[in-house]
């Protein structure tokens, strides 16, 4: 199975934000992880607006030739900005204000009804629909009754557990074990309900090997680890040492 990266190119967008500047611009980027092997480019615009702008993603549906995939909240303001530029795939993701990141998976058994018809909207209007959650079952059965095509499990928990002093720690070391295993299992029920499944959030060169390697896993979205390293390597470089280490672990399928 061919396993796919989507860089996640929103940090770009932070820092030409912190001056409002002009620079550096999220296309140039785009277009840079692009020729560095990126299956896709995927953006979160944000109700805040705090990195990507609404203009960002026009400008790159404009000239992303590989796949535009959206993170968003399920909001009519999101709905309609999405259904308008017509992404190739929209990831819906729980949002809430303060927030430093997204902090954790829709909870789409709470929300079933408010998906069903996003989800109907923007498959008519040609997008991939995926779902942000948590590896869970519930949520992956909750997940296909939406109508999802895709799901992508947050692995800021794993994430979390190989941080750092974490993972030097028996305890650290277990936890990253049991999200692991977590991973898996919602992974395999995913597939056996025909969804295509993808994975993401605080996943780094050290620790995306393991999940790398989980055979039903084929799409990844990756952003922060992969600019914050760009700042030394450049960003070609830094697109093309995550490719190799996500290819790497999945021969091991
Ligand atoms: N996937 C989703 C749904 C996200 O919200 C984010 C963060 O915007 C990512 C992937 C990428 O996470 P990170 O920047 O930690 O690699």
């Amino acid at each position: 199975m061919t396993l796919r990266l989507n860089i996640n190119i929103d940090h770009v967008a932070t820092v030409r934000q912190a001056r409002r500047a002009p620079e550096p611009s999220v296309v140039a980027a785009a277009m840079m992880c692009e020729q560095a092997g990126a299956d896709g480019i995927t953006i979160h615009l944000r109700a805040d607006r705090r990195h990507i702008q609404d203009a960002d993603l026009y400008a790159l549906r404009q000239t992303v030739t590989t796949y535009l995939n959206v993170e968003m909240a399920a909001t009519d303001e999101m709905m309609l900005i999405a259904l308008d530029a017509r992404p190739d795939a929209v990831t819906l993701v729980a949002e809430s204000p303060n927030e430093v990141t997204t902090e954790g998976g829709l909870d789409v058994r709470a929300n079933l009804e408010q998906l069903r018809v996003s989800i109907s909207r923007l498959r008519e209007g040609g997008a991939t629909a995926s779902i942000f959650i948590d590896p869970d079952a519930a949520q992956v059965g909750a997940a296909h009754e939406a109508g999802a095509q895709q799901v992508e499990f947050c692995t800021a928990a794993y994430a979390d557990a190989t941080l750092g002093a974490n993972a030097m720690h028996a305890d650290g070391q277990r936890r990253a074990a049991a999200e692991l295993h977590r991973l898996r299992e919602a992974a395999t029920l995913a597939a056996q309900y025909g969804l295509k499944v993808a994975a993401g959030h605080g996943l780094t060169y050290r620790n995306v090997a393991a999940v790398a390697a989980i055979e039903e896993i084929t799409e990844f979205n990756i952003g922060h680890n992969i600019v914050a390293r760009a700042l030394f390597v450049g960003l070609d470089g830094a697109v093309r040492e995550m490719r190799e280490r996500i290819i790497e672990a999945g021969r091991q399928h």
